[in-house]
């Protein structure tokens, strides 16, 4: 009587029921429903609409499925779509899937796959193949194409591939996407490669590819996206990117490249992204912004430039993110800056430059600028107070290691919009003036290792951001590093975008007196407070327990007497802590986090607590008393 219980083609229901069981949990309609035999109605299965019952797509994504992949797949001979990426799927890719002579689309992405891909493949229909983020080792399948001429789409990233970068991805004539990007590739890129006139985005980024980048990459006309970052290649890049009309983004950070940016390349009408970061290119920086109408973005931080600041660059009318941080640009901020109207995002740390004045009378008419990164430069100017300075729209500011002279500039004030401040390691002098606490979106402060006196503004206590407002950083800042922490190591602090920073107030090392205010309990989303090496006094108030998402709290170094509050065992995620060298005494906290910190936390002072600095009878039945009060 009817036709739709049984459409499923019985050889089908038989390879799919294997299949399940070698996984969980079993979707909707797979084991026990009214329709169990009809395999066509089961979730994420689609039949032939021409009543053969043919199984034609599998695509169970996204299912938290876990388990192994079974032999039987390879009995679905009609099948056109095998999608199950993002699954919890181990072991190996059965043989069988292999030789699907039907199937088009293979996607096992994100899945707990492992081993080797086998030297045989027959799939003659396959478009698209992607196996990317798993555990996959051995060597690169690049024989893929042998028997699937037909292929579009190879994405093998974020795997264990090993060995050199073999020849064989030359039979894709028809090859697009190419991403071979975070695995263990060695050698160069292979001849045939360069036959691929289709391709539009090559990645293969994150490996170990070496040798200089062949003038061949010009035959690859098509391209769109090119990134070959973090890899060892070396030589001067080739000047061949007028054959290239169509590129858009060249990623080659963290290589060995040397020489200057080609001829062609500064005159890219089509580029939107040029990232060259950490690699030993030298000599003047020379763009032709009348013929880059596209750039949107250039990041040439941590090369060999010299001479000055390209005078031109603000004729790059896209130019919105500029990173040229750690070369040896000498000389000051150009003039022609003023007019830098596109300008957002602007990092120039560490580039030898002099006169602070200027270049913030010049940057300050950048009507856009948002984000502007001037640490280790300036060394030992006086940071300038004019009054007539405005920077209207900018969120970021950090001016650390410049060794600056001078007071809390008073300017600043008028930038309401201000999230992110670090004014560190310079010499400013006079007291923390309490407008700091009027910004509404502030949210880290960072004014340590300066010479700052008298109390800390009660005004911190009320920063908007860090008592009630969702911190909302609504733009993506690019891919820039920011700026790297004095004294750790390089990758650890290194914060690329805005969101990556903890909500902080750091003061320490200036020479700031008077009270930790009792109000600093109000900041509930502060992360990170730390005040060692002041001359606070005062007792630590017991309603910094309040600060409920505070992971470190360091107070060493100061004047503080009295005891420590009990009632900071409640802050949960408290993983630093000290009081170290202060004049505290009384008992050690021994609950909640407590247990978890070292003895240094506690050094220097007249404190004792269980297991560490015995305490006398008396204070010991304190210690006994106060429990008995606190239950
Ligand atoms: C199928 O099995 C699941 C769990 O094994 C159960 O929750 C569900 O009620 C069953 N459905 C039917 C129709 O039996
Ligand atoms: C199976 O699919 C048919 C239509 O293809 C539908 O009418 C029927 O309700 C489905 N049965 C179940 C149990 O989902
Ligand atoms: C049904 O469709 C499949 C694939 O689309 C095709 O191979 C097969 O020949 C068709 N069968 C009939 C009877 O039309
Ligand atoms: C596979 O399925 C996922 C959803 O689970 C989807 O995002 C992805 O685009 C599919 N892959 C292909 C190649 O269509
Ligand atoms: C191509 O397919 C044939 C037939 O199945 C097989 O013998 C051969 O090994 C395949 N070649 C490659 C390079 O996978
Ligand atoms: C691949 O990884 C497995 C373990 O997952 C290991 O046993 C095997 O030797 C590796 N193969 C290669 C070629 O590295
Ligand atoms: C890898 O390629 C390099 C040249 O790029 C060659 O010298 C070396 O022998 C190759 N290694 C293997 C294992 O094929
Ligand atoms: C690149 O293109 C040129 C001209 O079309 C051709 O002579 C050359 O063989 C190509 N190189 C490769 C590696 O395909
Ligand atoms: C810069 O490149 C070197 C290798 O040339 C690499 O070891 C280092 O990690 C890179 N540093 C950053 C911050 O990217
Ligand atoms: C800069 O680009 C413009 C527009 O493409 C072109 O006319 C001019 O010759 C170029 N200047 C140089 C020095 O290459
Ligand atoms: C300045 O920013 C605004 C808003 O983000 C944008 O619409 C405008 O195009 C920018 N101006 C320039 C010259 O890029
Ligand atoms: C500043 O630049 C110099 C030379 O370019 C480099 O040696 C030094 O490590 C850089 N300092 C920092 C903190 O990046």
């Amino acid at each position: 009587e009817s036709q739709t219980t049984s459409r499923c083609h019985p050889h089908d229901l038989e390879a799919l029921r294997d299949f399940i069981a070698h996984l969980e949990p079993k979707p909707d309609g797979w084991i026990n429903s009214s329709s169990s035999t009809d395999c066509c109605n089961w979730t994420g299965i689609t039949c032939n609409s021409n009543n053969t019952g043919r199984v034609i797509r599998l695509e169970l994504g996204n299912k938290k499925l876990s388990g192994k992949l079974s032999e039987s797949l390879g009995k679905l001979d009609e099948i056109r779509v095998l999608n199950l990426s993002r699954n919890f799927i181990k072991d190996s890719i059965p043989l069988s899937i292999f030789n699907l002579k039907n199937l088009q689309t293979l996607d096992l992405s994100s899945n707990d796959l492992s081993g080797g891909i086998p030297t045989s493949i027959n799939l003659p229909a396959l478009q698209s193949f992607d196996l990317s983020s798993n555990k996959f080792n051995g060597s690169l399948p690049s024989h893929i194409c042998h028997n699937s001429t037909q292929i579009r789409v190879v994405k093998l990233a974020v795997n264990y591939f090993a060995g050199n970068f073999t020849s064989g991805f030359g039979k894709c004539v028809l090859l697009e996407h190419l991403c071979l990007g975070m695995n263990d590739l060695t050698g160069n890129i292979p001849e045939d490669l360069f036959h691929l006139k289709r391709l539009n985005l090559l990645g293969i980024q994150e490996n170990r590819l070496s040798g200089s980048l062949s003038r061949e990459i010009r035959n690859l006309s098509s391209l769109v996206r090119l990134d070959v970052s973090w890899n060892l290649f070396s030589g001067e890049i080739p000047d061949v990117f007028d054959e290239l009309p169509q590129l858009k983004f060249f990623l080659g950070q963290t290589n060995g490249f040397i020489g200057g940016i080609p001829k062609s390349l500064a005159n890219s009408p089509s580029l939107n992204l040029l990232n060259l970061r950490n690699n030993s290119l030298s000599g003047r920086l020379m763009l032709n912004c009348t013929a880059m109408i596209a750039l949107n973005s250039l990041d040439l931080g941590t090369n060999r430039f010299n001479g000055r600041l390209p005078e031109n660059l603000p004729d790059c009318k896209r130019l919105k993110n500029v990173n040229l941080a750690r070369n040896t640009f000498h000389g000051q901020v150009p003039e022609s800056f003023k007019n830098f109207e596109s300008l957002s995002y602007f990092s120039l740390s560490n580039s030898s430059l002099a006169n602070i004045s200027s270049a913030l009378g010049i940057l300050q008419h950048c009507k856009n600028l948002t984000t502007l990164v001037l640490t280790l430069n300036f060394h030992g100017e006086a940071l300038p107070d004019d009054s007539s300075l405005h920077f209207e729209k900018l969120k970021v500011l950090v001016v650390a290691n410049c060794r600056l002279t001078g007071s809390m500039p008073r300017w600043l004030s008028s930038s309401n919009e201000l999230q992110l401040l670090d004014l560190s390691w310079n010499r400013l002098t006079g007291a923390i003036p309490s407008w700091i606490g009027d910004f509404k979106a502030l949210f880290y402060l960072d004014l340590s290792n300066n010479s700052f006196t008298g109390e800390i503004p009660k005004s911190l206590t009320k920063l908007e951001s860090l008592t009630s407002r969702n911190i909302s950083v609504n733009e993506p800042s690019p891919d820039f590093p920011f700026f790297m922490k004095r004294n750790e190591s390089a990758r650890a602090l290194q914060y690329n975008q805005i969101f990556g920073f903890p909500p902080t107030i750091e003061l320490g090392h200036n020479n700031l007196s008077g009270p930790i205010w009792e109000e600093f309990g109000n900041l509930k989303k502060l992360h990170v407070f730390d005040l060692k090496w002041n001359a606070l006094s005062g007792s630590i108030p017991s309603s910094l327990s309040g600060m409920t998402s505070l992971e470190a709290l360091d107070l060493s170094n100061n004047r503080l007497s009295g005891s420590i509050p009990v009632s900071l065992q409640q802050l949960s995620f408290l993983s630093k802590f000290s009081v170290a060298y202060n004049n505290l005494s009384g008992v050690i906290p021994s609950g909640g986090q407590f247990q978890t910190f070292p003895n240094s936390s506690f050094e220097s002072n007249h404190l004792c607590g269980e297991h560490r600095f015995p305490c006398s009878e008396g204070t010991e039945s304190a210690l006994i008393k106060h429990h008995h009060h606190h239950h």
